[in-house]
């Protein structure tokens, strides 16, 4: 098998750092990667690359997941059941579903990273979120390279968070998951504001799913940046959430905090706003920076360092807790 020596991660990871792999391969099937399993128990995975903050150089076998494939297990009247492998491109897979007409993904147009990643911090958006969708996960037990599959409630999916942020955390390799979406009575989720207002704009009555993916789209688009362009990993923060008399107290203070309901006790509120409350939004220090419309968002403009942009998110945590006594959590995968 081919593996390189001292390669950039550079295209390899949306933040755009230039850490570099003592060690990579790039493989396109599962028996490959067994096959390295086999003699290197000490590997580092990259798949989509849009989760994580690479801090330092890699020392362990860098392995890039490159398995492609989309397959049809099972039709029925109203549903469709898919197998996707793990390197396929998270976007590309929804706009594929989009034009086979397989509805339930659509809101999640846009989000950068591959399929195998998306269940790992239950990647959500307008509404909806991956875990409604899949039915099973499979992947490979890195200490013995047997394959193992996990059915949705084995996932033990919540808000960006899963078993494989967790128990299993570095224990298995997901290898594809399986999905299971409309064919036809499709449960369309307009709900979220702004895509009402991008369809009441195009005087869309009646979404098609390509409608509610276009409408994502475009205001992904305003809001956030394209990793293309601007290197981000999406989200940095969590909502946070918080107990009632604690938001009580600071709406007394901000009377416009957004919140959203979780409980009768807890209510989460957007990192975003309190990141732009202590003036961070659109702030840059060098090449490391708040995205000036989403202060959710930390961006390296070019040549920022993993450890830059990590210490301005510990800055950031900081001042929040000093203003808020608000704890951010990050949601991104730093890699130190
Ligand atoms: N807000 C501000 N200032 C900002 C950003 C947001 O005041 O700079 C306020 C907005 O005005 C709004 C509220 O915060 O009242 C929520 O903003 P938005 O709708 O942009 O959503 P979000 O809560 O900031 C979450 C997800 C995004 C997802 C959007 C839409 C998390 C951590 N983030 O952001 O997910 O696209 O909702 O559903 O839950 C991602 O995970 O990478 C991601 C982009």
């Amino acid at each position: 098998m081919d593996i390189k020596e001292n390669i950039s991660l550079k295209k390899y990871n949306t933040f755009g750092i230039s850490a570099f792999a003592k060690r990579f391969i790039s493989i396109d099937s599962v028996y490959q990667l067994q096959q390295l399993l086999k003699i290197n128990k000490e590997v580092f995975l990259i798949s989509g690359g849009s989760n994580m903050l690479l801090t330092k150089n890699i020392e362990k076998l860098v392995i890039h997941i490159n398995t492609k494939g989309i397959s049809i297990d099972k039709e029925e009247e109203e549903f469709v059941y898919l197998t996707v492998n793990s390197g396929e491109n998270w976007h590309d897979f929804v706009l594929w579903c989009v034009s086979q007409n397989y509805g339930g993904i659509e809101n999640l147009s846009l989000i950068p990273g591959n399929v195998g990643t998306s269940p790992i911090q239950n990647i959500g958006a307008y509404g909806v979120e991956v875990k409604d969708t899949i039915t099973r996960v499979e992947g490979i037990e890195i200490a013995t390279g047997k394959l193992v599959t996990f059915s949705n409630e084995d996932c033990k999916f919540g808000y960006r968070n899963s078993i494989f942020k967790n128990t299993h955390k570095g224990k298995v390799i997901l290898t594809s998951v399986g999905f299971k979406l409309t064919k036809k009575n499709h449960k369309l989720n307009t709900s979220y504001g702004a895509i009402e207002t991008e369809l009441i704009s195009k005087k869309i009555t009646t979404p098609s799913l390509k409608n509610i993916s276009d409408a994502v789209i475009s205001i992904r688009n305003t809001k956030l940046p394209d990793p293309k362009e601007i290197g981000n990993s999406g989200s940095f923060f969590k909502n946070p959430v918080i107990a009632i008399h604690h938001f009580l107290q600071l709406k007394k203070e901000y009377p416009s905090i957004p919140s959203y309901p979780i409980s009768d006790t807890e209510i989460k509120i957007p990192a975003g706003w309190l990141v732009e409350k202590i003036g961070f939004k659109g702030k840059r220090f060098g090449d490391a920076g708040v995205h000036n419309k989403q202060a959710l968002v930390l961006v390296n403009y070019g040549n920022a360092s993993g450890v830059e942009i990590y210490e301005l998110a510990k800055k950031i945590k900081e001042e929040v807790l000093n203003k808020f006594k608000v704890a951010l959590e990050i949601e991104v995968n730093i890699i130190e």
